[in-house]
């Protein structure tokens, strides 16, 4: 939830340290701080409520003094109001020592008490000062740096990945990792820390996720890695595979609009490689095998939020080719419903960032259980992945705008490939199947191309819309999800109330939210292999367009059934109709964002929300 950046170096650490933060500015921005061991060593640093620009203000008017070591946050608050007192970096060992901290700290009150009883005071009402307190104390009875923050890390229990550095040791900062991401980026002759790869990928290319439970000791020459015994681990090095620029707006308004135009890239991106003479294979599931593919009798998706509604969009598709039955739940809620999983149980997590709290814990609860897992994920490195049997990175490129655009069609392209893949192994599909749904999947992104080009026409929506109180969304069959992600968009984006429902289900309750002029966005399925569910569909809009809904459908070109009852309609290319989820819901992350643009708000920090949910 928060984005941490450490460094040591002589780049210039304060400009470090803030480009840093602002590539990681969408896992929080509600207050954002610095601090740095300066050249005649003492720590000097800086925090402000708000967003980082706030932060950078107040360092053009009270400026942070050079130094070659440094450690940045900008926070998603938890325990304590986002005001200054509670920003990170906190201050202990009487301003010798500064800390950061990724996550919760569950038992901070009773360390808490303690730390009062020995005699230590607290400015603010975080966890994370408590931690700085006791890594403090500590150094005070070792003498050392290191050997206190291994004894406080094993005293904590919850959350965390913390950074510190203290005045006596000024070329090192000193992290840990404990349920929360942390990243290593080698330099040549300095060294950096990250939440993510985006706090450093400016400067290195060269990477290493720190694993589970481990220490981390960096100087600008060296990166030393022990478990929290003090045991050596080691690291294992990667490549990151895109560049700085692709974290910039390149010229756009938003990293909204930048994201919401690489949706082609984004299918185009996943897709490559894994399609070969028309038949889907996906080399990374080799370490789950053939066999066991071929045995699997039930698939689990587990994910929030997006990413749940690309499972239930990938599940139509997995069940109808591979004939596997897909259940998808919300991985809040999968561990506490003692689920029944067993060895031919695979559970398929899904996340953007591979941080999520909540699909982390479902993904272990399903390995201990027995199951086996594989992860959908967008994000190298991180924790999902590196937790799960096997992966399928989607490859959208970093998605830095909170809520998720081209994530989630990069989410579907991946499930449809493991839908296909998974086909060919059991025999479900002939060749000829098989090699016809490829071609659809690769004629993807050229239609979303087009798609892209009804921009104007949504904005102009959007725009004579932008005083409407409540958005329904309606839809059928895989449109049905579609619908669901309409309607969140909208809340994260506009702050509208929405709501997205099956269309049957409208009868059973919801026509009753239908009054005069209310807003309806009804997903309308191809006619052309789907007669039935076009037809009812049809017959859904007339029931609410007679209830005075003002209905604005997306359509497939050359619909006519659609003309006479729809106020507007928004057109997109003819696809099989599983295919349709890729295209309808690019009008509605347009539509979203647009209408959040007219309201005058910011699309990309939508207020509340952090893109990567690293707590529970
Ligand atoms: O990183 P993840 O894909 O695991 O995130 C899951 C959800 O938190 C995420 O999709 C969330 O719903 C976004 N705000 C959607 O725009």
């Amino acid at each position: 939830m928060c984005g941490i950046v450490g460094y040591v170096g002589d780049k210039g650490t304060v400009d470090v340290l803030i480009s840093g933060l602002k590539r990681q500015e969408y896992r929080g921005y509600d207050s954002a701080g610095i601090a740095v061991i300066t050249h005649d060593g003492h720590i000097s640093s800086a925090k402000k409520a708000g967003k980082l620009q706030a932060l950078v203000d107040e360092l053009a008017v009270r400026p942070v003094a050079a130094g070659a070591t440094g450690i940045g946050h900008t926070r998603w608050a938890t325990h304590g109001a986002p005001i200054d007192a509670n920003a990170h970096p906190h201050l202990a060992d009487g301003g010798k020592l500064a800390l950061i901290h990724n996550g919760i700290i569950e038992n901070y009150a009773e360390i808490r008490d303690e730390m009062l009883a020995a005699g230590h005071e607290f400015v603010s009402e975080t966890d994370t000062e408590v931690a700085a307190v006791l890594v403090g104390h500590l150094v005070n009875s070792t003498g050392d740096l290191r050997t206190a923050f291994a004894q406080a890390v094993n005293r904590l229990q919850g959350a965390f990945t913390l950074l510190a550095l203290h005045v006596d040791e000024p070329g090192l900062i000193v992290a840990a990792r404990h349920n929360s991401p942390l990243i290593v980026g080698f330099g040549d002759g300095e060294n950096f820390l990250g939440s993510d790869v985006a706090a450093f990928v400016a400067h290195t290319h060269r990477a290493a996720a720190v694993g589970q439970d481990q220490i981390v000791a960096l100087t600008a020459d060296s990166v030393t890695v022990t478990d929290f015994a003090g045991n050596p681990a080691s690291l294992e090095e990667f490549e990151v595979a895109w560049d700085a620029s692709a974290s910039d707006k390149g010229g756009w308004p938003s990293f909204m609009a930048k994201e919401i135009s690489e949706n082609p890239d984004a299918v185009a991106n996943t897709t490559r490689g894994r399609v070969v003479d028309g038949s889907v294979t996906i080399p990374e599931l080799t370490e789950l095998g053939d066999d066991y593919l071929r045995g699997v009798s039930r698939i689990i998706v587990v994910a929030c939020g997006t990413a749940s509604y690309a499972g239930l969009v990938g599940a139509y598709a997995i069940e109808q080719w591979a004939r596997i039955p897909v259940d998808v739940q919300l991985s809040h809620e999968f561990r506490y419903r003692e689920p029944v999983i067993s060895a031919d149980t695979l559970v398929v997590s899904i996340s953007q960032s591979g941080e999520t709290m909540d699909t982390l814990m479902a993904v272990k609860y399903a390995s201990e259980h027995g199951a086996k897992t594989l992860s959908i994920c967008n994000t190298q490195g991180a924790t999902i992945p590196r937790e799960s049997d096997a992966v399928i990175y989607t490859h959208a490129g970093p998605e830095v705008a909170v809520a998720s655009t081209k994530a989630f069609v990069a989410q579907i392209t991946a499930l449809y490939l493991l839908g296909l893949h998974a086909a060919r192994v059991r025999g479900t599909l002939d060749a000829t199947e098989l090699a016809r749904n490829a071609a659809e999947l690769e004629a993807i992104p050229a239609k979303l191309e087009q798609v892209l080009l009804t921009g104007s026409t949504v904005a102009q929506l959007a725009k004579w819309m932008s005083d409407t109180p409540a958005v329904l969304f309606l839809g059928r069959h895989v449109g049905f999800p579609i619908a669901l992600e309409g309607a969140l968009k909208l809340k994260e984006l506009a702050y509208i109330h929405a709501e997205g429902f099956a269309a049957g289900e409208l009868k059973h309750g919801p026509i009753a939210l239908i009054d005069h002029g209310q807003p309806v966005f009804v997903i309308v399925p191809s006619p052309r292999k789907s007669e039935v569910i076009h037809a009812k569909v049809i017959s859904n809009i007339q029931e609410i367009r007679a209830r005075g809904a003002r209905i604005i459908a997306i359509a497939e070109q050359g619909d006519a059934a659609v003309l006479p009852y729809a106020d507007e309609v928004i057109q997109i290319p003819l696809a099989d109709p599983l295919f349709e989820p890729f295209l309808a819901v690019l009008p509605l992350q347009m539509f979203a964002m647009e209408l959040a643009h007219a309201k005058g708000l910011d699309v990309d920090q939508p207020r509340n929300l952090a893109k990567s949910v690293t707590v529970e």
